[in-house]
Parts: structure tokens; C-alpha cells; sequence
């Protein structure tokens, strides 16, 4: 089985299983994981607004892939011996469904599901300690899971590239709200800052944030919407403001079916 490289290093540190402290900074962690897992599972709202066959076999494999998380990480919960607690309100806003489909795949697939990546493959598979017995079969279902996210964040980002092909003037509104989640992910954190001095794991926060938010820059910026440098506090607030109307609107967009009418094109009968 190919193992899923960490990005950042968090330099051996781990949770400490028998303590309770860390014990509730994991479940936290493993109950966002647990509600954007739920979330997922309604990617297969997607399939009635799927713009071709390929997206709509995307979003039938993902569904199913995304319910099978969402019981690999009950069973995490299960074998740790923990009650999951409701998602923190940042978790179900970034997590929220969009119907829109350029927001949907960068908003969901490419920046959201990348930042889940972060965590799975990052802080969980490094943080949790080998000395508990059940972590080796959690990493197990965490590779598994790591594999597929990957997929989910290859496919975003694909389809970012042909939205921004069908439309460039999207780039600035996308590049808003790419600031807007850069300013809105580390706020689930916050709560742990005052315990951050001296853990072995959330002392590497700082960094680790900083890290993550380097990545999805270059990850903007390779899929060409974020500009070279980062501009000054006007340009940012005019993105963000583009960004954050474009969110709006979409908040009032219903999908709308597209296979029944290329359905024929798409089977290559025309
Ligand atoms: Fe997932
Ligand atoms: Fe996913």
C-alpha cells in the first residue's frame, strides 16, 4: 500500500492518548472530520448539475467514497473510545453545499478538500501516537482516505482551470474568497492558542498555519487566479468584496440539469 507523505513535518510530536486534555483536543479534531465527512456525502447532489459524463461518474464514485469515510471515521470514534461533539460553526460554514458550480469546485473540491487533506495527512497520521493499539489500524483507514481526498482536490482543481477557461473575469472574485478562507480556517484554532506553549503538538500551530496558508497560495496561484504578488489592502478588500457577493448570489442559484439536454452529444450519437 502506497503511504501518503505528510508536507509539513511536526517533528515526531504526538497526542498523548491517556491524558485527558489531548484526548479532547483529538475528538475535536476527529468530530470536524466527522461532520465535513456527512457533508461530503451530499456531493451526490452534484450529479443533477454534472456537466458531463466524466463529472457525473466523479460524483457518483465520490459519494460512495465519501459515505465510506464518513464510517471509517464512526469506527475511528469507536475504537478511540470517544463521543464525537457538533462541528464548530467555521467547519459548517466552509462546509456548506453550493449549487453554483464554479464556487462548488473551488470552494469545496479544490481549497476545501485540500484543507482537509492538510489535516488527515498532516496532523492525524503524524499526531496520533503509534503506542496506542488501535493507531495502526486508524492510519490504515487514514491512508485509504488520504488517497481519495487527493483524487477529490485533483478533480477541483481541473475543473477551476475550465471554469477560469470559460470565464477569467472569475479570477478576482476567486481570488477573494481564497482570502476569506485563509482568514476564516485558522478561527477553529483559536480556541487551543492559550494551551499552544509548551505541547508538543500545538506549539507547532503557528507554523503549521502558516505552512497551509503558503500552500493554498501557490495552490491560487497555479491554477491562476492569485496574482504574483499579494496586493495592498484595497486590492484585497475589492477581491474580497467580489468574492464575498459572488458567494452571496450563489446562495441563491438552484443547480440546473445539463445531461438531459447533452446527453446525446456526450454518448457521441451527434
Ligand atoms: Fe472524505
Ligand atoms: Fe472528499
Amino acid at each position: 500500500m502506497v503511504t501518503v507523505q505528510p508536507d509539513y513535518d511536526f517533528e515526531g510530536a504526538t497526542f498523548d492518548l491517556s491524558d485527558p486534555g489531548d484526548r479532547e483536543i483529538v475528538n475535536f479534531i476527529l468530530s470536524q472530520a466527522l461532520f465535513g465527512e456527512a457533508t461530503g456525502v451530499y456531493c451526490g447532489q452534484s450529479l443533477y448539475a454534472a456537466r458531463s459524463l466524466e463529472a457525473a461518474r466523479f460524483y457518483v464514485r465520490q459519494a460512495r467514497q465519501e459515505l465510506n469515510h464518513l464510517e471509517l471515521f464512526a469506527d475511528v470514534f469507536r475504537i478511540l473510545e470517544m463521543k464525537p461533539l457538533p462541528a464548530h460553526w467555521v467547519i459548517k460554514t466552509m462546509s456548506s453545499h453550493n449549487h453554483y458550480y464554479p464556487l462548488k469546485v473551488l470552494m469545496e473540491h479544490a481549497i476545501g478538500e485540500g484543507l482537509v487533506l492538510d489535516i488527515f495527512k498532516d496532523v492525524l497520521l503524524q499526531t496520533l501516537p503509534e503506542d496506542h493499539p488501535g493507531v495502526p489500524e486508524i492510519k490504515k483507514k487514514l491512508n485509504v482516505v488520504c488517497r481519495e481526498e487527493l483524487e477529490h482536490v485533483e478533480w477541483g482543481e481541473k475543473e477551476v482551470r475550465w471554469v477560469l477557461e470559460q470565464d477569467p473575469s472569475l479570477a478576482t472574485p476567486f481570488y477573494g474568497l481564497l482570502e476569506w478562507q485563509l482568514w476564516l480556517a485558522p478561527l477553529i484554532l483559536r480556541r487551543y492558542e492559550g494551551q499552544a506553549e509548551g505541547h508538543p503538538v500545538l506549539s507547532h500551530l503557528p507554523r503549521f498555519v502558516e505552512h497551509v496558508n503558503n500552500r493554498v497560495w501557490e495552490q491560487g496561484r497555479r491554477l491562476g487566479f492569485v496574482p504574483e504578488e499579494r496586493p495592498g489592502f484595497f486590492g484585497r478588500a475589492w477581491a474580497m468584496l467580489t468574492g464575498g457577493l459572488l458567494f452571496v448570489r450563489s446562495q441563491f442559484t438552484s443547480g440546473r440539469s445539463t445531461l438531459d439536454k447533452t446527453y446525446l452529444s456526450e454518448l457521441g450519437f451527434e
